[in-house]
């Protein structure tokens, strides 16, 4: 019987979470992180431990069948992906920020600005949307340093405890999107396939309900 490749975070704010609702729903995973891929002891189920940003293409290419990700990667990269179940943790928000003394009124005020983000589909869709100009800069990491050293006015990324924001003396003035962890599935998953993510997708709606 084949098994249904399910995708998890590597490392970062979704991995334990992800581990955990696995774990619940009776999916009990042998080897450690560090092996990339386990089989699960008592369910034909394989979890492969993958980067974030790359978990949309497997998705898409049908390498990985379903996937436990946060729904603001899927929207930045994932046209075409379903969302099958929300997961309830690891909500976040995509937000563009500006330093706390920046006079800002309105989204008017980031024409001809420059935004430094890991997230330059879901800011040029926000900004298109309003019918404003911007030059983005993609950076993969610590996007919230990028006005202090002169390379931004603003910036878009995920905005969890408003921490990261705080620190860097910058303050929240947009609110694209509001986000958290999904189960999400491949559009070339087969009928075989689809029998064991349904009794996963059950499980987890029994464990879901358990929590609130
Ligand atoms: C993420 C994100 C924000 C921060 C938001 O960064 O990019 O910077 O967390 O969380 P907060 O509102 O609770 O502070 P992360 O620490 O994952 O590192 P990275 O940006 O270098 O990937
Ligand atoms: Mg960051």
């Amino acid at each position: 019987m084949s098994k249904l490749r399910i995708a998890v975070q590597k490392s970062g704010r979704l991995n334990e979470d992800s581990m955990r609702i696995l774990k619940d729903i009776g999916i009990s995973i042998d080897n450690g992180i560090d092996q990339l891929k386990a089989s699960a002891r008592n369910f034909p189920v394989e979890v492969f431990y993958l980067r974030n940003g790359d978990i949309p293409q497997y998705l898409k290419d049908g390498v990985v069948d379903a996937a436990i990700i946060g729904e603001n990667v899927l929207i930045e990269k994932g046209a075409g992906i379903n969302v099958v179940e929300k997961l309830g943790f690891s909500t976040c928000r995509v937000c563009i920020a500006v330093p706390k003394t920046t006079n800002y009124n309105s989204i008017k005020d980031l024409e001809g600005q420059r935004i430094a983000t890991s997230y330059p589909n879901t800011v040029e869709m926000y900004l298109k949307e309003n019918g404003v100009n911007a030059n983005l800069h993609i950076i993969n990491g610590s996007v919230e340093i990028a006005p202090n050293i002169g390379l931004a006015d603003a910036i878009c990324d995920i905005v969890s405890s408003g921490s990261t924001l705080f620190k860097n003396n910058l303050k929240e003035v947009e609110t694209i999107l509001t986000s958290e962890a999904v189960l999400a599935v491949s559009p070339k998953l087969t009928a075989e396939k689809q029998d064991i993510l349904d009794t996963i997708q059950f499980r987890i709606k029994s464990v879901l309900k358990g929590r609130d």
